[in-house]
């Protein structure tokens, strides 16, 4: 099996990173589930030592992700969060970062709870507006962090100009690009040097794993990412390499589906009497259309929604039949949930009215079912309203 150098994308989702295994030929890279590795002498061995340090199924993984998203290395770590804790210590205490202002409530308290204790500091502005990056940039930033479509308000970021604005003052740019995957867009063609990824979500795809792994094209970048892998040992175990490993090979034909049907509910949603306003990018309402029509392929599967109160919002999470209430996205199967008191809770009151994560949003992370019987869930739910 040669990967042609000129493979297209559902091609490299199955085939990177990956080769029949030495030792048998199996075609599926093995869950090398062990510590160490035996020396045939002192000095000599097969290039594995210790299994922090190097794991075949980790490898295999890390060489699939790299490609999927155009970048020359990725390291896999123990979920998402771990993953942007390696990142932010490419940076040293007394630097500057602009951040998205609703970025996930979980990097939002990485940053403010345990970052901020290490003389790091953080400018939260909407990077929808350019101008507002402009503006926050200081002599002492070093990094932009960015999230585009924003959780869970679906607010993007020009990732092209972005990314120009910042390499113009210095600054390098990090994506988290959980919630599109690199099936709907791919930040490192347009400028971004790191990529982060919840693998938990999109890229496993089947809610029975929790990770992360961040790509990376710049050699002081890799570098370091490599070393702290190791360094602090927030490792992805073999067993969950291998599970996102299967992920990656259905990920085109899943994310056609996710993209599909998310784009049938945010239709359907939006044309409902009982539905204040709807949060989607492929709908022409969106005030950022045409830069999801450029940016992205697809518009992703997610979707929020506004019903008016909390009351509302109330009643039809607990009358949904098919649709799971549970955190978490980008399952096979639909996710519904109220960011404000689950996903978000972890973001102060006045923060979250200020990025609009209103009481009475729902967000969905629309799953492969078909969508007929999503649609009718959802309609039977809000009749309840
Ligand atoms: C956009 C985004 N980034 C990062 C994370 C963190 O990932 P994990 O839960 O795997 O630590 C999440 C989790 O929900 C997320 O939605």
């Amino acid at each position: 099996m040669k990967l042609p150098g000129n493979a297209r994308f559902s091609t490299v989702c199955i085939h990177a990173g990956q080769e029949p295994d030495p030792s048998t030929g199996s075609i599926i890279t093995p869950i090398y589930q062990t510590s160490t590795y035996v020396q045939e002498a002192l000095g000599r061995h097969k290039g594995y030592e210790y299994a922090r340090t190097q794991n075949p199924t980790r490898a295999a993984l890390e060489g699939n992700i790299a490609a999927i998203e155009h970048g020359r290395a990725a390291f896999a770590f123990a979920s998402g969060m771990a993953a942007e804790g390696a990142v932010m210590t490419l940076l040293q205490s007394g630097d500057h970062v602009v951040v998205t202002d609703n970025t996930y409530g979980g990097t939002y308290r990485l940053f403010e709870r345990v970052l901020r204790k290490y003389q790091l500091h953080f400018t939260y502005v909407d990077t929808s507006d350019l101008p507002q990056i402009q503006q926050a940039i200081q002599p002492a930033t070093k990094m932009l962090f960015l999230e585009t479509p924003t959780n869970p308000t679906l607010r993007l970021t020009d990732l092209t100009a972005a990314c120009e604005l910042a390499h113009a003052r210095g600054v390098f740019v990090v994506v988290d690009n959980t919630f599109a995957s690199p099936y709907v867009q791919r930040p490192i063609d347009l400028g971004a040097d790191l990529v982060v990824h919840s693998t938990t979500k999109f890229l496993n795809g089947h809610s029975d794993s929790v990770g992360g792994v961040v790509v990376a094209v710049k050699d002081e970048h890799i570098e370091w990412l490599r070393f702290i892998q190791n360094a602090e040992g927030a490792i992805l175990g073999p067993m969950d390499a291998w599970l996102v490993l299967r992920g990656t090979k259905t990920l085109p034909i899943r994310m056609e589906r996710h993209n599909a049907n998310a784009q049938v509910l945010a239709e359907f949603l939006a044309a409902h009497r009982k539905v204040a306003r709807v949060h989607y990018p492929g709908l022409p309402s969106h005030p950022q259309h045409t830069l999801a029509r450029r940016q992205m392929r697809g518009f992703g599967g997610l979707i929020s929604f506004e019903l008016g109160s909390l009351e509302h919002a109330r009643t039809l999470l607990n009358h949904v039949r098919l649709m799971a209430l549970a955190e978490s996205l980008g399952g096979v199967e639909t996710l519904i949930s109220h960011p404000a008191t689950m996903t978000h809770a972890s973001v102060p009151p006045d923060r979250r009215q200020q990025i609009g994560i209103t009481d009475d949003m729902v967000r969905i992370s629309v799953g492969i079912e078909d969508v007929e019987d999503l649609r009718e869930d959802l309609a039977q739910a809000l009749d309840r309203i």
